[in-house]
Formats: C-alpha cells, sequence, structure tokens
C-alpha cells in the first residue's frame, strides 16, 4: 500500500480560499474520482467541518488530540497493534462526512489552546507529524489535505512539518506576491531547519480573479514567479460557491454545472496529475532567498 500524498494548503493571508480549495478538491478527488480522502482542518475557526455539513460540537474528538499529549494518553483511546483482520478503532479522530470517501478531522476553538508563539518547541511542532506517521490507518488514504490556520505560527509550523506538499491559493491582489515571497520563506526554512527537506510547492492557486489590468499583472508576476507550479485554471469569484458552504454541500452537488464547479473540478484533477517532483521547488527560492 503506498503512503498518502500530504498535502497542506497554505496562506497566511486571511480569506484566500484555503479551506475553500481543501473541502472542494477533497470532495471532488472523493466524489468523481474515487479517491479516499482525509481532510484535517488544523484552523481553530473550525470551518471546514461546518462547511461539509458535519456537526462539529458534537464530537468529542477534535484535531487537538491529534496535537496534545494529555488528551493523546486519553485511556478512550484504542491503540491495539492492528492485526491482520482485527481492525482496532481509528486511533486518529476521524469523523465520516456525507461524501462516501470522504473524512475529517474537524477543529474547533479547543484547538487554540495548542501552546501560541513558541515555535522553538521542536518536540511540540513535531507532534503531528509523528501521529500521522504512527496511525497506520493514514495509508487507507490516497490523499491527507491540511487546511492551515490564517496566521503563521505553531499550528502552522505543525502543518508544514507533517506536510510533504503545498499548495498555496493566492487571492489576486497587490499584496499577494509579498505573502507569497514570506511563505516561501517559512517553507525554505522548514525544509532546512525543521526536519522536512523535501517540503514541496507542488500548486499556486490564483484565487478571486477578476479581469481587471492590475489582476492580469499579478497573474503574469506569479507565471514568472512559479513557472512549473502555478496552476492552468484560475479561480474567479462564483457566488455558488458561497452558497454551497452555507448549505454544507460541495458545489458538485449543490451546483455541478456551475463555472466555479468546473474550474474547481479542473484544479483537482490537476493537482491529481501533478506527481510530486523534487525538484519543482528551485525556481522560486533564487526569488525568494
Ligand atoms: N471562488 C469563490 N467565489 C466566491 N466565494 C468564495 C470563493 N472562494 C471562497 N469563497 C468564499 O470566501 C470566503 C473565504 O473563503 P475561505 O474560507 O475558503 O478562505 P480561507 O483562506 O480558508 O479563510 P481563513 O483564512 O479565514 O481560513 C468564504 O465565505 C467562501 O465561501
Ligand atoms: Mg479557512
Amino acid at each position: 500500500m503506498q503512503a498518502p500524498r500530504r498535502i497542506a494548503f497554505i496562506n497566511e493571508k486571511g480569506g484566500s480560499a484555503k479551506t475553500t480549495l481543501v473541502t472542494s478538491i477533497g470532495s471532488y478527488l472523493a466524489l468523481r474520482m474515487g479517491r479516499r480522502v482525509l481532510a484535517i482542518d488544523m484552523d481553530p475557526q473550525g470551518q471546514l467541518g461546518k462547511v461539509l455539513g458535519v456537526e462539529v460540537r458534537r464530537n468529542r474528538r477534535t484535531a487537538i488530540d491529534l496535537v496534545l499529549d494529555s488528551l493523546l494518553g486519553d485511556p478512550g483511546l484504542d491503540k491495539t497493534p492492528r492485526e491482520p483482520g482485527n481492525r482496532p478503532a481509528s486511533s486518529l479522530p476521524i469523523v465520516a462526512t456525507h461524501i462516501p470517501g470522504l473524512d475529517v478531522v474537524v477543529a474547533n476553538k479547543s484547538l487554540a489552546l495548542f501552546p501560541q508563539g513558541d515555535t522553538d518547541d521542536d518536540e511540540l511542532t513535531s507532534r503531528l507529524d509523528r501521529v500521522l506517521n504512527e496511525a497506520a490507518e493514514i495509508n487507507d488514504y490516497d490523499f491527507v489535505l491540511f487546511d492551515a490556520p490564517p496566521s503563521f505560527g505553531p499550528l502552522t509550523l505543525c502543518v508544514l512539518r507533517a506536510a510533504r506538499e503545498v499548495v498555496i491559493p493566492v487571492p489576486v491582489t497587490y499584496l499577494a506576491l509579498d505573502s507569497c515571497a514570506e511563505l516561501m520563506r517559512t517553507i525554505h526554512t522548514v525544509r532546512s531547519h525543521y526536519g522536512n527537506p523535501a517540503l514541496q510547492v507542488t500548486m499556486v492557486v490564483p484565487t478571486f480573479y477578476r479581469r481587471t489590468r492590475l489582476a492580469h499583472e499579478i497573474l503574469e508576476k506569479l507565471q514568472q514567479r512559479f513557472p512549473k507550479q502555478l496552476s492552468h485554471s484560475v479561480l474567479g469569484y462564483h457566488v455558488k460557491i458561497d452558497e454551497a458552504q452555507s448549505h454544507g454541500l460541495s458545489i458538485f452537488e449543490y451546483a455541478p454545472s456551475d463555472r466555479g464547479a468546473r474550474v474547481l473540478a479542473e484544479l483537482a484533477e490537476e493537482l491529481a496529475q501533478r506527481a510530486p517532483d523534487l525538484e519543482t521547488h528551485t525556481d522560486f527560492e533564487r526569488h525568494a532567498t
């Protein structure tokens, strides 16, 4: 069995469509491509579960169980080693969604209990990676998608250490390039100082694109900086995307023929096709460092 691709959706800029891409791409991979997907919410806002119609409050175990020791030691968690034919309950706080093949680890405000401001604590920020490495059931999945919070801190560092690939949604605005450069420096640090040398940027996705001259210029700059990683499809503003989320449905169920659904489908297919490639990160690094 092959290990799943572990992909973090990150941009420190709030409202850049991270959660939308995780839930939409995850839904498409499961619904239309028959892949097994685990989406993990690492944002205390807890929106990933909400937009997929999962009742967050009723779940006793959430993402905080992945990263806090006291909870990992919970005797309620079945840690029996897996024997063939004798499958223990999951050691991860996984919840099924209404979409077959798409499971989630939801988050809520308790995730904010994770010590903030302590990015130097190596043991703390490597926990998510270690928990996933030790969980045999992670190999049931083809993709693990992480939804990161909008600010850089220990939780984002946890995600970057646990992921092997990064997808960066970039809202096409004047300041977007600044946040990209900052993020590339962070990724570089995670490669060199946090034991994740193969972390790569697989795809850069322009979001909230509008047909203006400024947007066009920004796209050109993104093209220069990320010649291999820039996605072929560009996500504009499509109101059905927002509406679908308010109903707890994926856009592929709510408005499958909407233009937004088509673009998100293209992005999911593109991500599935982009094989991890250790060479792809070098181009941008020259600009970022
Ligand atoms: N292409 C789009 N068209 C219309 N609305 C969108 C689109 N993408 C995202 N939205 C809406 O914009 C808002 C922000 O998107 P989203 O929550 O995915 O961003 P985020 O990067 O996860 O935000 P945060 O940084 O707060 O976690 C949401 O209400 C979402 O429904
Ligand atoms: Mg979000």
